[in-house]
């Protein structure tokens, strides 16, 4: 272990800033057996809802230029059997904080979770994903709108003792107002971006690639765009923003750190390769070596300041 790559977020000390992005990475338990998950500084589970839920019809995934999109719709094997089953099958291989993505279609759903993923010991940090483009009613609704994110966050925080980080959507015209909306409502950090809504067409059925027609757009196409947001908001907020969206390499890990954030999530990288997460936290080191940088945390927000 290479306590150069030490950050915290908040209360939460991490080994390093890469965490495996949530549906991303499953449970972790496939990649367990890749290679010692141990080595991430944390880990994100995929977004659970409180029902269990198979996800959109298929196709639900399409490829783009330097990224994909996804409709997946949350699949996922509900609340109950994540914290019974899952989280203590989970925390037999892997002892870093694993963080709990939450998805609710009500602020009600949201309580529910949050305070199931409260109860549940292995989670260290809640993760309230109110930013999913792919389901309707829910997630991305409480997202676009700064006094329903608003609401979510402090109904969740009141029944929540482990910290909450709000999940943001960059499908908004301001991502400030929505940032600010979550830290004056009580969130303990913010974690953006998740995928853009985007389509594409089949040209020879002239129909739309994905069932259900959009989907969200993620990997290194997004990878600017991200970072300005993540630059727009740790210059507003005080709270630690974990930095998402296109990050697949140490040298993105290190501007997406001097943009603002206190770690980073990597997402669509882990699909086209597995061993994304555990090579950059291994090329790290050589990286800083060469950029003259000592410890990762001293370059959070260098670039904001
Ligand atoms: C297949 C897939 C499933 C995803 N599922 C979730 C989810 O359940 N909850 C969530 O908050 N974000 C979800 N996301 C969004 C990612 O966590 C991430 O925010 C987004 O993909 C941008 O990062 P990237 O460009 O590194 O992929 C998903 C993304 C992909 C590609």
């Amino acid at each position: 272990m290479n306590s150069r790559l030490n950050i915290s977020l908040g209360r939460l000390r991490l080994q390093n800033p890469i965490i495996p992005a949530s549906g991303t990475y499953g449970f972790g338990l496939e990649f367990a057996k890749l290679y010692d998950i141990n080595c991430l500084g944390a880990l994100c589970i995929k977004g659970t809802t409180v029902q269990p839920r198979y996800g959109n019809p298929s196709p639900r995934i399409a490829e783009t230029e330097a990224g994909m999109l996804n409709s997946v719709g949350l699949q996922n094997p509900g609340v109950d059997k994540v914290t019974a089953d899952i989280l203590p099958r989970l925390r037999a291989v892997y002892h870093q904080p694993i963080v709990a993505n939450i998805s609710g279609f009500s602020i009600e759903e949201y309580v529910q979770l949050a305070k199931q993923m409260s109860d549940a010991e292995q989670v260290e940090l809640i993760e309230v994903n109110i930013s999913c483009p792919n389901v309707h009613n829910g997630g991305m609704a409480f997202g676009t709108d700064p006094s329903a994110a608003a609401e979510v966050t402090a109904a969740v925080k009141a029944v929540s003792d482990k910290p909450v980080f709000v999940k943001l959507s960059p499908n908004v015209t301001d991502i400030t107002r929505i940032a600010i909306a979550c830290e004056q409502a009580g969130a303990d950090g913010l974690c953006l971006i998740n995928t853009l809504l985007g389509m594409r067409i089949d040209l020879r059925t002239r129909k739309p690639v994905l069932a259900n027609k959009y989907g969200g757009i993620s990997g290194s196409c997004i990878f600017p765009l991200a970072l300005r947001m993540v630059n727009q908001v740790s210059r507003v907020c005080q709270i630690p923003v974990i930095g998402c969206g296109g990050i697949s390499t140490a040298s993105d890990v290190i501007e997406m750190m001097m943009a603002g954030a206190s770690a980073v999530e990597i997402g669509a990288a882990n699909l086209t390769d597995p061993y994304v997460c555990m090579n950059i936290i291994n090329e790290l080191p050589q990286l800083m070596d060469k950029l003259g940088i000592d410890n990762l945390s001293d370059i959070i927000g260098i670039t904001a300041r």
